[in-house]
């Protein structure tokens, strides 16, 4: 399958075909998403929680997401690589903020990257896309604000919040983003903002009526420990394959039932073994 581009997403949002795009943050994860035929992996800062193991996404740094998308990207080169911008990496000025995303790209090889937040993010926002980079908008929840909005909460409740948000919506389509990001909000806002915008709009928590739909991986696998949201379908419980897995293991090397007869090199096929015969 040939690896789609922006002008493929944009068709897809115009033909009714659903976006699917799931977040990837290691080899045999991108592997993965990339044979189940996800349109796009996002290499999500959700990587501090799910994988890094810390309880927020603005411990995460640049370093972080450029080592795990280089993962990402040797085993699903034949895909669209969305790569999220960490905290305060694309605050500062504008031209640490062009900085940032020229490594995240050329270090990494993703195709584009995702910025949090509204107002002067989408300063900085109009100054990648003119660069050439193409960029994602992620409004509604935005976790990485986290610390000032004081939690994880459905945002666009009220009808003043619901006006600002398709405000911003708009001024991320203005601002030349290629997609938006919608998490968290009440579906009738999110259908909204999808029919006023000619970007695809891609839901998280967002209801039924985006361009299509994000998940994070370790949710849909069901190998994440922590919380999970209600807007969460977990499609298979992999903690419970690995634990047993691992307990079945342990209790054979202690037992000594493994390794078996046929675990075990003799002489012979050692050395073939070794020299690929
Ligand atoms: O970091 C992430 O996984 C994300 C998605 C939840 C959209 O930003
Ligand atoms: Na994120």
């Amino acid at each position: 399958m040939l690896k789609k581009t922006t002008s493929d997403f944009l068709r897809m949002k115009k033909d009714g075909h659903p976006i699917v795009m799931v977040t990837a943050y290691d080899a045999p994860g991108a592997e993965l998403c990339e044979e189940a035929g996800a349109d796009t992996i996002l290499v999500g800062d959700s990587l501090g929680m799910v994988v890094l193991g810390y309880d927020s996404t603005v411990s995460v740094t640049m370093e972080d997401m450029i080592h795990h998308t280089k993962a990402v990207k040797r085993k699903a080169s034949g895909t669209f690589i969305v790569t999220d911008m960490p905290f305060m990496s694309y605050h500062i000025s504008k031209a640490e903020t062009m900085l940032n995303a020229q490594k995240i790209i050329q270090e990494s090889g993703a195709d584009a990257v995702k910025l949090e937040g509204s107002g002067e993010v989408f300063r900085h926002t109009e100054a990648l896309v003119e660069a050439g980079v193409p960029v994602v908008s992620h409004l509604g929840l935005t976790p990485q604000t986290v610390g000032v909005t004081g939690g994880y909460k459905v945002q666009g409740k009220t009808a003043s919040e619901q006006k600002k948000l398709m405000e911003d919506a708009k001024e991320a389509e203005k601002a030349g983003a290629c997609m938006l990001v919608l998490e968290c909000v009440p579906e009738e806002a999110a259908g909204k903002i999808q029919e006023m915008l000619s970007i695809p709009v891609i839901g998280i928590g967002a209801g039924r009526i985006t361009d299509g739909q994000v998940l994070v991986y370790h949710d849909i696998v069901g190998y994440y420990g922590g919380h999970t949201p209600k807007f969460v379908k977990q499609y298979a419980d992999i903690r419970k394959d690995i634990r047993e897995a691992l307990s079945t293991y342990t209790k054979e090397v202690r037992e000594k039932t493994f390794p078996e007869k046929s675990h075990v090199f003799s002489p012979v096929e050692k050395i073939n073994s070794l020299y690929g015969e």
